[in-house]
């Protein structure tokens, strides 16, 4: 067993703390990995306060370095790892390089065990919850599979490399992979966080020439506009649907990333005819399905996970966009020792920052 240093949730709705845990070793096609950096995603704060499984290790933005391999790992020791949402790779979904979308996905992400149950981690002797998106890597070393560990194709600063393994992947490829809007379409974003920045930097590759953020932090507005959106909205000050239906007569593609019902029937509304809408947010389960305007302008309403991403090809991809200067990661990144993860913790649920990353001890040692 090797000892490590992890952010545990103990109790239900409680706060991650800093507890020592134990490893088991790497099996199969696994990879052990030294976490140099972690960031943290809203999914990991809206879940950790409704999981009810504890003990439970979160996190699933790991970027660091193979430690040690098993026997069928496809890695080797020293290669600098992105950790991304684990799939099967053999279900009709992985099969068809859609591996977000797995027949397996909720066991292998969600469930805080492995497929077959076994968990990685052990607290005083007792095993405890892990492998959230196949990593748990709010951890100093995480057990992740060969096919969601994705080796880098150059060096980056593992600070900036965290967040491609979520929130990047995710709003990028939502409208590289899916929304792929044409340089004269326009495109909305509601939700200026992680994510649907990473979406306006996503739609300033693709060339689009009317880019509107929607969000009520005048931060996050600002940010969005320095990142390429040509117009900036705070839904709180003007009607944002009648303002976007002002500035263009209708849009292309919507990504939504507030799953809040009201927010749903803004970007349905701002949609021309056979225009999409994305949908990536953790928020409202359910909301009201406007019929009549989906059928009569030939709307798609379509969810994303993971921006539709095949990540052992897409985070190479992300990775090179931003050595080209495309993906100023920089700009949403702000870093924290692993020591104060209460500090990140708390920045993140309260949004004072976009993407706070966590930095172990062991960058630069
Ligand atoms: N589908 C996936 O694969 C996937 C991946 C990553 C994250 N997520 C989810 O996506 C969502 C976004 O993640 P994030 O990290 O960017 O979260 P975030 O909380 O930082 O971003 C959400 C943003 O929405 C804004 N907002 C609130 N009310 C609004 C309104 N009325 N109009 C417009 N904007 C409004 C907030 O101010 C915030 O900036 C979360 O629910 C997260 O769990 C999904
Ligand atoms: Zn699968
Ligand atoms: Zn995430």
């Amino acid at each position: 067993m090797l000892n490590a240093r992890a952010a545990v949730v103990l109790d239900a709705g409680a706060d991650p703390r800093l507890t020592d845990v134990q490893l088991r070793e790497p099996i199969g096609d696994e990879v052990l990995v030294r976490i140099d950096a972690v960031g943290i995603c809203h999914t990991d704060v809206s879940v950790a306060a409704r999981f009810r499984k504890l003990p439970m290790v979160f996190g699933h933005e790991g970027a660091g370095t193979v430690t040690q391999t098993g026997p069928d790992a496809t890695h080797r020791v020293g290669d600098q790892v992105v950790l991304t949402f684990a799939s099967c790779g053999s279900c009709p979904h992985c099969l068809a390089d859609a591996p977000a979308y797995c027949a397996h996905s909720t066991d292998l992400n969600m469930r805080g065990s492995r497929r077959d149950e076994t968990s990685v981690l052990h607290l005083d002797g007792a095993p405890i919850g892990g492998g959230f998106f196949g990593q748990s890597s709010f951890c100093t070393y995480a057990i992740a599979g060969s096919r969601n560990a994705v080796t880098l194709p150059e060096p980056i600063d593992p600070a900036l490399a965290a967040p491609l393994g979520c929130s990047v992947q995710t709003g990028v490829g939502a409208v590289l992979n899916v929304l792929a809007p044409q340089p004269d379409d326009a495109l909305v974003v509601f939700g200026a966080g992680a994510v649907g920045l990473s979406a306006v930097m996503g739609a300033r590759i693709s060339g689009c020439d009317t880019i509107i953020a929607v969000d009520p932090i005048a931060q996050r507005r600002a940010l969005a506009s320095e990142l390429g959106a040509t117009v900036a909205i705070d839904p709180t000050a003007v009607d944002a649907a009648a303002t976007v239906l002002e500035l263009t007569g209708g849009v292309a593609a919507v990504l939504d990333t507030t799953a809040r019902p009201d927010v749903l029937a803004a970007a349905i509304g701002v949609l021309r005819p056979r225009g999409t809408l994305a949908l990536v947010g953790l928020g409202a389960l359910t909301a009201e399905l406007p019929v009549a305007a989906i059928m009569g302008k030939g709307l798609t309403v379509r969810g994303v996970v993971e921006g539709d991403s095949e990540p052992q090809t897409f985070i190479p991809r992300l990775v090179d966009l931003h050595r080209r200067g495309e993906l100023p990661l920089d700009k949403l990144v702000s870093r924290y020792p692993f020591d104060e993860f209460d500090r990140a913790w708390t920045a993140a649920k309260s949004a004072d920052v976009v993407k706070p990353v966590l930095i172990t001890g062991a960058v630069g040692s």
